[in-house]
């Protein structure tokens, strides 16, 4: 259903005087209301309100030219157009079925007054739960080519807002959350001390990361990112801990600069979501609605799906991704002196095809089994892998046949160590590999310093960069899942093959650091997810069963890593732990085999960012439903009423809970499980231990379930 009215409210040919009588220009939607006008030295300034809240005070908009001209004042209106826009569209993979993408759009035509009169628009849109604006450059004779030097975007927020925030770090987004006022933001201290991550650099005391997200002394939650993140750098925010002001703080390329353009061309969306309710922000589609529909015409050949890895090994140290360990010690016979301790050889890959098939997981993944993991990253050098040469010990062919006659998918491993410019001269090569070998999906990897030299994870060269590698992973019919690249901005909409990123503290940090905190999961939703799936890597059983550091532990119980399939979305979701864990816990196991990584439908049951998460989704195309609910380090009763099942249907609830005596630190590993009978009536109340959680499935009853008790 589409609908679309277009009133121009004032022609194109008004005169500057008689536009700017028309000031301030208006456009809202529900309780979202946005004002736009220009100074008195013609500067674009906005304001959005909640209700008759102020959201965003008075903040100026401009950008910068490197050739030293700005477009931030001596602005005149030459016309706006205001357009509404209320369509449905379908995702290929998502966490609902349908889309409504509902705004006014608001376009502001600006004018230089002084020769040789440049022109930029600004196009506002205004949803129900926020507002997007981006600035456009139109085809004109006097502007062509130009370099962004700055962006002049504020975002004059209203108060000391209680923030959750990591550094604003050019390389790294895997930092823990740190929860304080506005005030009291000082990136410096944490990104010196965290010294688990391997590439760090935060030049601004006070740059935080988006997505950000706070919340306001009277309740409001805001969340501030952006949207449609290509041809352009990275948004970061420098935060002015005096006035509350905010300002875009872009990431700049090897020589200073943030953008290359060529007019025609827009900048990304810089995106306000707001609500009076922390579940609206988790719910808000405004971001993928920002993003251009699929470019990717025939999307049959992608598939989510659930996969384990010869991974958790490396990381716990049991086994090493490098066959040798040293790189420039050879044996008599010229090669590399085996280590004994390879992960990705060939016997211990077909035990992971072997439980991956005996329990329904679509793939396995297997890093480590190439060539050049011996001095892979740290030392900043250009060639390390070539992404096709597999070590002595992992018969690519054979692992290939194995799994197809398992009706196993192998997922491939392209870590570049940063070395982009290796990964481009050698992609081609690398997915006609996969093609040839059967493997559907990559994991990609950007461990250590870029190369060029001298970019930045998160600037313009890697953001094209990351694009690059989804469009020719395309070509490939290849899925993507990407560690350690820029956040993602909802990109997944335009290529839907791009299922998953890193792009933050996932839980392999529990596994080789000192850990995430037990809230951590519980504000990723909030700040991380906003922008898009993430590889968290959930699942791990063996809660303290894998340190070798005393103390060192899963800083979560069992039940509530069986939770975070469910409240960390990704259509590519990994069992992480190893099989012999999973063995040891086959009932808990169960809940990871049935759960759906797809989904017709999503309800944010309740959700307090840094507090708990409860959410319900519904199986595409099934009537089963399946619920994670986490807390922080504080134990609680989670309230599920589970008035989204059909009328009328009675269905099977197996919760999958805490045990009584849980708890993260001294009894992560005790769980319970349960089955009752459920209806829409049911208002199910689940105790979470501290740093817990609880997983339940439910599906609707069979004559088999007759003897179940109700639950009460
Ligand atoms: C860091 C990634 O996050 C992790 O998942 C991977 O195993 C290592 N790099 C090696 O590529
Ligand atoms: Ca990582």
């Amino acid at each position: 259903m589409k609908r679309i009215f277009i009133c121009l409210f004032s022609l194109l040919t008004l005169s500057a005087a008689r536009a700017q009588d028309k000031f301030p220009i208006h456009a809202n939607m529900n309780k979202v209301k946005l004002d736009f006008e220009l100074d008195a030295e013609g500067k674009p300034a906005y304001r959005v309100y909640y209700g008759d809240k102020p959201i965003v005070n008075t903040s100026y908009l401009g950008i910068k030219l490197a050739n030293d001209s700005a477009f931030d004042k001596n602005f005149v209106l030459t016309g706006t157009e205001k357009t509404d826009v209320d369509d449905t569209w379908q995702p290929v993979w998502g966490e609902v079925k349908n889309i409504r993408n509902h705004y006014e759009q608001v376009v502001v035509h600006l004018k230089q007054k002084n020769a040789p009169g440049r022109l930029m628009n600004i196009i506002f849109r205004v949803f129900e739960d926020g507002v997007g604006f981006r600035y456009e450059f139109p085809q004109q004779p006097n502007l062509q080519y130009f370099v962004v030097a700055d962006e002049l975007t504020e975002f004059s927020l209203t108060g000391d807002h209680k923030t959750f925030w990591i550094p604003g770090d050019y390389d790294s987004n895997e930092y823990q959350y740190t929860t304080s006022p506005l005030s009291k933001v000082d990136a410096s201290v944490l990104a010196k001390s965290a010294t688990d991550i391997a590439v760090r650099f935060v030049p601004d005391k006070y740059g935080v990361q988006t997505p950000l997200m706070m919340k306001t002394a009277d309740g409001l939650y805001i969340n501030i990112h952006e949207a449609a993140l290509s041809n352009y750098t990275s948004m970061q925010l420098h935060v002015d801990t005096k006035t509350f002001k905010l300002t875009a703080n872009l990431v700049p390329d090897a020589v200073g600069n943030k953008a290359y353009m060529h007019a025609p061309c827009s900048t990304p969306w810089r995106t306000i979501i707001v609500s009076d309710k922390a579940a609206d922000i988790l719910a808000s589609k405004l971001i993928l609605n920002l993003n251009e529909p699929s470019k990717i015409e025939n999307t049959s050949w992608i598939k989510p799906m659930k996969f384990v890895g010869v991974w958790l090994e490396m990381q716990t140290g049991k086994s090493t991704w490098n066959y040798a360990d040293r790189a420039d010690t050879l044996g008599a016979d010229g090669k590399l002196i085996p280590n004994g301790k390879h992960g990705a050889n060939t016997a211990n890959v077909k035990r992971y095809i072997d439980f991956a098939a005996n329990n329904g997981i679509g793939g396995v993944l297997v890093e480590g089994w190439n060539v050049g993991w011996e001095d892979w990253f740290g030392n900043w050098k250009e060639n390390v892998f070539d992404f096709v040469t597999p070590y002595p010990d992992f018969d690519v062919k054979a692992i290939t046949d194995y799994a197809a006659s398992k009706g196993v998918k192998m997922i491939m491993h392209n870590e570049t160590s940063g070395s982009a410019t290796n990964y481009e001269r050698q992609m081609d090569t690398a997915f006609r590999f996969m093609n040839k070998y059967g493997y559907t999906s990559v994991k990609t990897g950007y461990v250590g310093r870029i190369i060029p030299r001298g970019e930045h994870h998160d600037g313009p060269w890697m953001v094209a960069h990351y694009v690059r590698v989804a469009e020719k992973a395309a070509q490939y019919h290849i899925m993507l899942d990407a560690h350690e690249p820029v956040r993602p901005t909802g990109l997944q909409r335009t290529y839907p093959n791009w299922m998953a990123c890193e792009a933050g503290r996932g839980n392999e940090y529990n596994l080789f650091s000192s850990g995430n905190n037990p809230g951590h999961e519980t504000i990723m939703p909030f700040t991380r997810l906003m922008g898009g799936p993430m590889d968290y890597t959930p699942g791990v059983f063996n809660i303290n069963g894998y340190s070798t550091v005393p103390g060192r532990q899963i800083h979560t119980t069992l039940a509530k890593q069986l939770a975070l399939y469910v409240t960390m979305y990704s259509p590519l979701q990994m069992a992480a732990d190893m099989p012999d864990s999973y063995e040891k816990h086959k009932d808990a196991f169960q809940f990871i085999k049935d759960v759906a990584v797809d989904w017709d439908d999503t309800k944010i049951i309740e959700a307090e960012p840094g507090e708990y998460v409860t959410i319900a989704r519904k199986e595409k195309g099934a009537a089963n439903w399946y619920i994670g609910a986490i807390t922080n380090e504080n134990g609680r009763d989670a309230s599920i009423p589970l008035s989204f099942l059909d009328k009328g249907q009675k269905y099977v609830a197996t919760i999958y809970a805490d045990g009584d005596n849980a708890g993260w630190k001294l009894n992560p590993e005790a769980y319970k499980i349960a089955k009752y009978l459920v209806n829409s009536e049911t208002k199910l109340n689940i105790k979470l231990a501290n740093g817990g959680g609880a997983a339940i499935s439910i599906k609707p009853a069979t004559g088999e379930d007759k003897g179940l008790k109700s639950y009460r």
